[in-house]
């Protein structure tokens, strides 16, 4: 299959981290709204965007994946939506629910478009959003307090982001998500998670996330919270646990030796 490859612009988005969740719906984390491919209101792709974005919430693979494409005409719109692994399935609709009628009011006639919710992840595109690597664009967000010993965090991090990377890439064609803590300096305690989209292959889930936590150096060295989204896979770490660990342990685990369905070459 050939690869659609476009480069965005990258977008850095640096705020602060929102450490009080709420109960009720929060808006995007992230968004992006690609001006370059715009549609009219009366065009074949508005009415396959529409259809395509009614059936998706309908499409959910099991675990919080959701995909699903119109082609009437020649105009396919794509979508495609992740919930964070250890969001509840019936809290996923609910998020995709909320984040379609947003994403669109915020992108009225763009083609493309990227929203990112604590919960979910939506993305409409007349691209195919099921190749990897699709685009360079990542949002990060940090938590601007600086830990007083650098290399003794960095020291607890990457190996605990190494060991996450692991398990979230051989999760299976369903989920690959994993979270887990390590002590770091001062006996602070050091949260993780990571998350790749399920149709990723093992090799590409991981090298998603190594890409990613790569840039912790670059962006974040010694801060002690960080989020950075792609939408192909995603990490945050904190300090303190900001992840659903009752129901994390719940979570089936996945060990499937067979292809995840929709595997890609590059
Ligand atoms: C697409 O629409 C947006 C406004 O919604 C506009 O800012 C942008 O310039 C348009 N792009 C093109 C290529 O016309
Ligand atoms: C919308 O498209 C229909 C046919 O596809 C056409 O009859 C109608 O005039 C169009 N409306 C506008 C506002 O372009
Ligand atoms: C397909 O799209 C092209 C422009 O991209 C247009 O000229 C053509 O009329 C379209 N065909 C149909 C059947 O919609
Ligand atoms: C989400 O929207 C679909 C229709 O698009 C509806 O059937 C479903 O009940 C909604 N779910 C929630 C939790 O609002
Ligand atoms: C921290 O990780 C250990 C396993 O390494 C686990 O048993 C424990 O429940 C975790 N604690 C929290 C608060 O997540
Ligand atoms: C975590 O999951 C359990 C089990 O579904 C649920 O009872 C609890 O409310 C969840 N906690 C949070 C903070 O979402
Ligand atoms: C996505 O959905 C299409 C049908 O709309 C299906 O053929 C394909 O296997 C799905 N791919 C993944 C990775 O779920």
């Amino acid at each position: 299959m050939s690869q659609k490859l476009h480069f965005w612009i990258t977008l850095v988005y640096i705020c602060l981290i929102n450490i009080t969740t709420t109960l009720s719906q929060p808006d995007f984390v992230f968004i992006r709204c690609e001006n370059a491919d715009n549609y009219t209101l009366n065009s074949t792709y508005k009415r396959n965007l529409d259809s395509a974005l009614i059936a998706l919430p309908t499409t959910n693979s099991g675990l919080g994946f959701f995909n699903f494409s119109t082609n009437e005409g020649n105009s396919t719109a794509n979508s495609i939506a992740l919930c964070r692994g250890d969001v509840k399935p019936d809290e996923f609709s609910n998020c995709l629910n909320d984040s379609i009628v947003k994403l669109r009011q915020l992108c009225p006639n763009q083609k493309d478009a990227i929203g990112v919710y604590v919960n979910c992840l939506l993305q409409y595109s007349n691209y195919n959003l099921l190749v990897y690597p699709q685009n360079k664009d990542y949002f990060i967000q940090f938590n601007p307090e600086i830990t007083t010993d650098i290399n003794g965090f960095n020291g607890a991090l990457r190996p605990l982001m190494d060991e996450l990377r692991g398990t979230a890439a051989a999760g299976g064609p369903l989920l690959k998500f994993a979270t887990g803590n390590r002590t770091g300096p001062g006996f602070i305690r050091i949260y993780g998670l990571v998350q790749c989209s399920p149709y990723l292959t093992e090799q590409q889930c991981s090298g998603c996330l190594e890409d990613e936590v790569s840039r912790i150096g670059l962006h974040d060295n010694g801060k002690v919270g960080g989020k950075i989204v792609l939408a192909a896979c995603n990490f945050r770490f904190e300090t303190y646990p900001f992840f659903n660990q009752s129901l994390v342990t719940q979570t089936p685990p996945f060990r499937s030796p067979s292809s995840p369905p929709g595997r890609y070459e590059d």
